[in-house]
């Protein structure tokens, strides 16, 4: 089946698509972009996606390149295109085409490229053995808020942690704070029992699965700390996870090679994971989906199955 991409107005054969040399993404990195999960043929989070999309595209003073039910309506038709049932809609957005000059070009129409990825699930075998992080300097500008095209020291990054046979790199501020991973956001569980994750702030991109975690726990009536944490306090962890469109919640069991806590998947991260997984199953649930997971985040027992400490 011929897979397609939405191209400024146009759905082509996805090998066919291309945009112009002198898009000033491809020039500048002038553009922002959105990867929505689609989990069951539902789109996970659309809202907030394109709530941040919004946001992206103002703080950078470049128009919606069409209004936001369009943007829907060519989301749904790109899917049913390309049969799409589980994995990603990348959207993107540039201030569009113009001759190279730094400054905004006085007329330029933004263009917007779209294309959609199958994915499997994370294989059972990865769950259950955890990934591993890397710690690197985080040499990023100061508006990681903004879901920016400009990602070279995330690829940088993200290259460094497989070369160490990593699969994320835990970015560092200079005050010794885990900022985020080069494309996820970053969590522990404290050594008092406390889930922790870095305060939105222009130091880090606002990860909707972040935001849909922090309320599925709040909900559950445990207490979440927003707050910056160091690396050393992230290596002294009971557990670490890591969350992000395409990743859900992903247990960590190292950290430079030093374990986190027993040096296996915590256990209220499998549980926060099998949450995660519930919640994006409800949301297709129209659809007819259901995991049947069965996450109970009250239910386990043994060490660091609970928030302890937590209202
Ligand atoms: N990355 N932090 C950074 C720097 C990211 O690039 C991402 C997303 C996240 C997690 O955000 P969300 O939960 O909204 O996916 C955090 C996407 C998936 C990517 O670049 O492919």
């Amino acid at each position: 089946m011929p897979r397609y991409a939405y191209v400024n107005g146009r759905y082509l054969p996805h090998a066919q698509a291309a945009v112009h040399i002198e898009d000033r993404g491809y020039q500048f990195a002038d553009g922002v972009y959105e990867v929505v999960p689609v989990f069951k043929g539902a789109l996970v989070d659309e809202g907030p996606h394109l709530d941040r999309l919004e946001r992206s595209l103002r703080e950078l003073r470049i128009d919606m390149p069409v209004a936001r039910a369009t943007l829907k309506l060519i989301s749904r038709e790109l899917m049913r295109r390309n049969d799409l049932t589980q994995g990603m809609l990348y959207l993107q957005v540039t201030r569009g085409v113009a001759p190279r000059d730094h400054k905004f070009p006085a007329q330029a129409t933004p263009a917007l490229v779209m294309t959609t990825r199958q994915t499997k699930p994370h294989s059972e075998a990865l769950l259950n053995q955890g990934v591993k992080v890397i710690a690197v300097p985080d040499i990023r500008w100061e508006r990681c808020d903004i879901k920016s095209i400009s990602l070279l020291p995330n690829v940088l990054a993200k290259q460094q942690a497989t070369e160490a046979g990593a699969y994320e790199a835990w970015q560092i501020d200079g005050e010794g704070y885990v900022t985020e991973g080069s494309s996820t956001n970053a969590w522990i569980v404290s050594a008092e029992g406390k889930v922790v994750t870095r305060d939105a702030s222009h130091a880090i991109l606002s990860g909707i699965t972040r935001l849909s975690l922090l309320k599925l726990i709040r909900e559950a009536g445990f207490e979440v700390e927003e707050r910056a944490f160091t690396l050393e306090e992230a290596k002294t962890a009971r557990e670490a996870f890591l969350t992000s469109s395409s990743s859900f919640v992903l247990p960590i069991v190292a950290i430079d090679e030093t374990p986190v806590g027993n040096g296996h998947p915590g256990i209220l991260s499998g549980k926060l994971r099998a949450r995660y997984l519930d919640y994006m199953a409800d949301l297709g649930a129209d659809l007819g989906a259901g995991t049947g997971a069965g996450a109970d985040l009250e239910g386990g027992t043994g060490a660091g199955a609970g928030i302890e400490g937590a209202a």
